[in-house]
């Protein structure tokens, strides 16, 4: 797959490689410096490369949308026309301090995104999970048992895709239905975010979920 990364820091920085490393031609994207961008697509060292937010989406199968909310009209914009464009989404509408969800309950961040951007396909995926812990489930990747990572989307094409995308990273993806349901993913996101940085045993923290009976 051509997966174009916009926003290149922890997250979209991480995926990008992994993706890079998985096989997919990853061009990374929207950093501060082009510097940046083009280590990140050396250090990859699969079929990996530095562009602008319009190179990263024009020929992509799926971008990744993994920047802070305040700058999701700015990178939109740069980005160009995402008509008909898989967009998986891991960012979360946090306040500019990062301390709280500015949307919540009544709607999404997911859901918010995808309304700005009509005509593109938009998934919620890799929001529930700590950056730290993304090179760590890659490495496992090839073990039976395996962190799971729910996404959620109204389309059923764009989400195998996003399932493809998350199975390439280690996880197993664990679809928890149409993209209203980010409403409960995204404040779930801050719990992940407190026993990752606030308890015990550091941040490369993922979650499992397993089913009893029948
Ligand atoms: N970090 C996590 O563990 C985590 C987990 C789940 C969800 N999320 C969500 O994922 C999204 C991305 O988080 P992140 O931690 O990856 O953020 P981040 O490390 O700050 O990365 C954001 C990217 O946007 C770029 N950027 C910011 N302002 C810019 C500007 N004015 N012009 C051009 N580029 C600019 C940054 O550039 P530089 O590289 O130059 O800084 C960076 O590459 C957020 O919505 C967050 O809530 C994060």
């Amino acid at each position: 797959m051509r997966v174009g990364i916009l926003g290149s820091g922890l997250m979209g920085g991480k995926l990008g490689t992994i993706w890079a490393r998985a096989g997919h031609e990853v061009v990374f994207s929207y950093a501060r410096s082009e510097q940046k961008l083009q280590k990140l697509a050396r250090d990859a060292k699969g079929k990996a490369r530095a562009g602008t937010p319009r190179e990263a989406a024009q020929q992509a199968d799926a971008v990744l949308l993994a920047v802070h909310w305040s700058r999701v009209d700015d990178v939109l914009k740069q980005a160009g026309d995402l008509s008909g464009k898989v967009i998986v989404t891991c960012s979360l509408p946090m306040s500019a301090d990062d301390t709280a969800l500015v949307i919540a309950h009544t709607s999404s961040g997911a859901e918010e995104l995808a309304k700005k951007v009509p005509k593109a396909r938009v998934v919620s995926a890799f929001g529930t999970v700590p950056s730290e812990v993304l090179f760590g489930v890659f490495e496992a990747r090839r073990k039976a048992t395996k962190p799971s990572l729910v996404y959620c989307g109204d389309d059923a094409s764009s989400k195998k895709i996003a399932a493809q995308l998350i199975r390439d990273v280690g996880f197993d993806p664990v679809d928890a239905g149409p993209l209203r349901i980010a409403r409960y993913m995204e404040p779930f996101t801050l719990l992940i975010a407190q026993l990752a940085y606030e308890g015990k045993g550091g941040p490369e923290l993922a979650y499992r979920f397993e089913r009893f009976g029948k």
